[in-house]
């Protein structure tokens, strides 16, 4: 078993081990005290015929009464009109504020159940139970919660801590080999900001998706991603680095209208990042060669289908955006990123130099 403690303005675990569901309740018990009595367990209608059964059965053994919140899978889900009729289910079942919600599933179910939590009551606990290895090792972790608008993704949310993450590795056997690559693609960029010997040990590694190498490069992820949430909780300094690769990945999956997934795109951000910021002269050392290497090795499709134009044309209309500029992820040398804010006008010739 691994415990990673995050200390940001709530003190929490991150417990990753084989078979934790069945024994989610005692963790449970324990994170959130004696008093609660309820819990509602908030999931898709694909993770819940193969996870709430087992997660249930652990709830009920540590004397809880649980309710459940099944919603359609996938983005569309992530909605305003989800979390309102979430509201609206937590408040007929009469959730009181010693309750709390159990965010079951990959990083819809986790940010939609955190807004949720954050503002049911004004605010409840609630516990990050991820199923997918892009949840397990980022989006369940740092308090980011929320949903989508017309407008984009992620347009409304609060910066709303978990009590507890447990992570069962024993949920990612049931991922399909693409959707492990988009949490892989988030460890290799945890590596690309922080961590020099993570490419090391992805070039050495003989069984690239065993359990041991996938536990090493999560458990990394992880401890990366606590340094940079306990440096800027609020994401308005070096927490910005954990997006390295994804103002063009995000413009990608946009353009893709979204058939290439998060960790797909963010990987071909990468690739172009860190060959454009070696033609400008940004990087002191060649990232661009350990990075596409590692990612080759995972067999990422790195050859982006869109034009710079194109891409250009769509990060402008990224959250990040301020004003005329916008502020890309720099690798200064591999395990060593820093923000740069360059004019809206140049991203274009920036994207280019890396598609070259
Ligand atoms: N996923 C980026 C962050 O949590 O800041």
């Amino acid at each position: 078993m691994e415990t990673i403690t995050i200390s940001a303005s709530k003190t929490y675990k991150v417990i990753t081990d084989s078979a934790l569901l069945a024994r989610a309740g005692g963790f449970i018990r324990n994170a959130l005290g004696e008093k609660g009595k309820k819990l509602c367990i908030v999931t898709d209608d694909q993770v819940d015929p193969l996870y709430t059964a087992p997660l249930e059965a652990s709830l009920c053994e540590a004397g809880y009464e649980t309710v459940t919140f099944a919603f359609p899978h996938g983005e569309a889900s992530k909605s305003l009109e989800t979390l309102s009729r979430l509201l609206e289910f937590l408040a007929e079942n009469q959730l009181t504020r010693s309750d709390a919600l159990i965010a079951l599933g990959g990083g819809i179910p986790g940010d939609l159940t955190g807004f949720a939590a954050a503002s049911y009551l004004r605010g409840i606990p609630f516990v990050q139970v991820p199923t997918t290895l892009l949840a397990a090792v980022d989006s369940s972790v740092g308090g980011k919660t929320g949903v989508n608008l017309k407008a984009g993704k992620n347009l409304a949310g609060a910066f709303w801590q978990p009590s507890l993450v447990l992570f069962d590795m024993d949920t990612i056997k049931t991922l399909s080999y693409d959707l492990l690559l988009d949490g892989i693609a988030e460890s290799i960029k945890a590596g690309a900001i922080a961590d020099k010997e993570l490419f090391l040990y992805i070039q050495k590694a003989e069984r690239l998706t065993s359990p041991e190498t996938i536990a090493h490069l999560s458990r990394r992820a992880i401890e990366i991603k606590r340094e940079v949430v306990e440096a800027d909780e609020r994401d308005t300094g070096p927490r910005q680095l954990l997006n390295f690769g994804h103002t063009i990945g995000h413009a990608i999956e946009k353009s893709s209208d979204f058939s290439i997934t998060h960790g797909h795109a963010v990987a071909m951000g990468m690739a172009i990042v860190s060959k454009a910021s070696q033609e400008m002269g940004w990087s002191q050392e060649d990232c661009h060669a350990p990075i596409v290497n590692s990612l080759r090795r995972f067999r990422f499709p790195l050859d982006c289908p869109f034009t710079a134009a194109q891409l250009s044309e769509a990060a402008r209309k990224d959250k990040k955006r301020m004003g005329d500029s916008i502020t890309l992820v720099i690798p200064v040398t591999l395990g060593n990123c820093q923000l740069k804010s360059i004019p809206v006008s140049q991203l274009e010739d920036f994207i280019k130099a890396g598609l070259s």
